[in-house]
């Protein structure tokens, strides 16, 4: 059997633009899944070398126990020893909103820079970059309470 000409022209054309516009989709759905219009502009895009590295995740799980844990609490649901009387009070990484509507560059801005109007220090030189993204290892791989 055979389809007319003209038949498979717009078959074509269809698929063609349905290719198309499922590109564009995906697309735009990439750069609207998070909105983060403080992100600085240098920071965008950065994404963490060390993702679904076990080794870097149980390094991040260390580092956080030492410089987080403190005031993130050693589950890293915001409820450490130093966090009675903070206002606003340290993020909670298990059943707050932080880790689901950031990305991996966002965190990684916080954590150099801190968080300007609260007690979230800046740990730009005093952990390496790759530190940080071992820290992010780590935060990536908690389940939510
Ligand atoms: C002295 C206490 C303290 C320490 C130590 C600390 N934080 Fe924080 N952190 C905070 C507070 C307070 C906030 C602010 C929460 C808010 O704005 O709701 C915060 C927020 C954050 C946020 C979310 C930022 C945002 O945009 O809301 C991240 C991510 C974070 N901390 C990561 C870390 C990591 C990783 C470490 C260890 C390397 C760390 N923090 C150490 C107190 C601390």
């Amino acid at each position: 059997m055979s389809l007319p000409r003209g038949h498979a022209l717009v078959c074509a054309l269809v698929v063609f633009a349905g290719g198309a516009a499922a590109v564009g989709i995906a697309v735009w759905r990439y750069e609207h899944r998070y909105n983060e219009p403080e992100l600085p502009e240098e920071y965008r895009g950065v994404a963490n070398p060390l993702e679904d590295d076990h080794a870097a995740r149980d390094a991040g799980a260390r580092l956080f126990s030492r410089n987080c844990a403190p005031c993130h609490g050693p589950d890293a649901d915001g409820r450490g020893p130093a966090a009675p009387g903070l206002n606003p009070p340290p993020a909670d990484f298990r059943g707050g909103p932080i880790l689901r509507n950031h990305s991996d560059a966002f965190l990684y801005w916080r954590i150099a820079e801190g968080k300007h109007g609260t007690a979230m220090p800046q740990w730009d030189g005093v952990l390496t970059e790759n530190e940080r993204w071992e820290v992010i290892a780590f935060l990536r791989s908690l389940e939510p309470d």
